[in-house]
């Protein structure tokens, strides 16, 4: 596991949680990261000397970013590894799944078919299938969750079937934290329904899990770059080479065609085919120098660490009679924790907290459906990363005191 010096050290990487005039605690990890130094460099240095439009022109500097692009592709494609074709760059997880709502859902599903998803998931695995389903009539049906938070065995059996023709599933949930095991059940999925489309929304693993989209077997597999270490606006959808090339493309445009004529044009395959228009080089860049970092540290010192983390807060906030805890029990969990005062709002907590300065978030955490299954509206949550230390946790302990003093809360 990382040490206590290596964390530190680790945190000198990062300038805002080395700003010296007040107390910052970040624990919004699960909406977006903090940028390390040299991935913000990595910005400074595209847009200074290597700024070209890719795949157009023979001068030096649209061949540099061409070669920058190219290389931030190879880079992301051995993290997950995936061979290179199979990695689109778009703007994040949620467009890679409307992607695949576009140009294969619609074409592809029926009123004779099902969407199986579960309740756990992001709106962007959730209302994107909500779209798919009123405009083709397939019907979507949800795994629901125990009191573990975790899908059973039966749970997933009896909602699979030869008609599900679509699977989507999170690899971690960014509220309750469970981690389903999403290759077995894919797995089996694939022996009930041969044709059956697999999907992994991967947002909230990537950042803390090693991903291995061969060992998973899923067809597609999506994530965003800003919840691990890169700048916004750069994520990642991965596909089967010979399903994404079979597929209509999803915005029309330049530098994603053959030929044109003046009645219809012609298509590159993957991943040109999905990457139309200017694309966001620098944000490539600073998602592969991202990655280069992750190597560096450790995926698996990542998890572990986290996990660590996650449990230590889990176990003091456990004691806390006035706090309802939402997050599954199970320690293999992403690192979040969902919680409710049972006497305060959750914006009033976040409010009270953020004077102290710690960061964490409330409201539904785009997951409705998950607070409604729940019997809330609304929660809190704070999320860790490997930056964040056991000390941190203390401070957000003792202040969550405080948010009762403040508001007039009996003990
Ligand atoms: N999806 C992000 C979150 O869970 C924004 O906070």
């Amino acid at each position: 596991m990382l040490t206590k010096d290596q964390v530190l050290k680790i945190r000198e990487d990062f300038k805002y949680l080395n700003l010296n005039d007040k107390e910052l605690i970040y624990f919004d990890n699960a909406a977006t990261s903090q940028k390390p130094n040299r991935v913000i460099e990595s910005l400074d240095e595209y847009y200074s000397y290597e700024n070209g439009n890719p795949h157009r022109g023979a001068h030096y500097l649209a061949m540099k970013s061409t070669e920058v692009y190219e290389n931030s592709r190879d880079k992301i494609a051995s993290f997950i590894n995936a061979s290179s074709n199979e990695i689109v760059f778009l703007r994040n997880a949620t467009e890679a799944l409307n992607l695949i709502a576009y140009s294969w859902a619609l074409n592809n599903l029926t009123e004779n078919d099902e969407i199986l998803i579960s309740i756990m998931e992001h709106h962007s695995n959730l209302v994107t299938w909500q779209y798919v389903s009123k405009k083709t009539g397939a019907k979507i049906k949800y795994l629901y969750l125990d009191d573990n938070k975790q899908i059973t065995e039966e749970e997933f059996n009896s909602k699979i079937s030869k008609n599900t023709k679509l699977f989507s599933i999170t690899a971690a949930s960014n509220v309750v934290g469970t981690m389903p095991n999403v290759k077995e059940m894919i797995k089996k999925a694939k022996k009930i329904n041969p044709e059956i489309v697999t999907v992994v929304d991967a947002a909230q693993f990537a950042p803390h899990h090693k991903v291995d989209v061969a060992d998973i077997d899923c067809d597609f597999l999506v994530f965003s770059g800003h919840k691990m270490l890169s700048a916004m606006g750069i994520g990642v959808l991965y596909g089967k080479e010979e399903l994404l090339n079979s597929i209509d493309p999803f915005l029309y445009g330049g530098d994603m065609i053959e030929y044109v004529y003046e009645e219809k044009s012609t298509y590159l395959n993957s991943p040109q085919r999905f990457e139309a228009g200017t694309q966001n080089v620098g944000g490539a860049k600073s998602l592969a120098v991202a990655i280069e970092y992750i190597e560096e540290i450790g995926i698996d010192n990542i998890y572990e660490y986290e996990a660590a983390l996650t449990t230590y807060a889990y176990e003091k906030m456990e004691k806390l009679s006035y706090i309802d805890i939402y997050t599954t029990k199970d320690t293999h969990r992403s690192p979040v924790l969902a919680f409710n005062f049972k006497d305060a709002h959750p914006h009033d907590v976040a409010s009270i907290l953020d004077n102290y300065g710690i960061a964490i978030r409330s409201g539904h955490h785009c997951a409705q459906p998950l607070h409604r299954n729940l019997g809330i509206n609304f929660s809190c949550r704070a999320s860790f990363a490997f930056y964040n230390t056991f000390e941190e946790i203390d401070y957000f302990i003792e202040h969550l005191e405080d948010v009762r003093r403040l508001m007039g809360i009996e003990s």
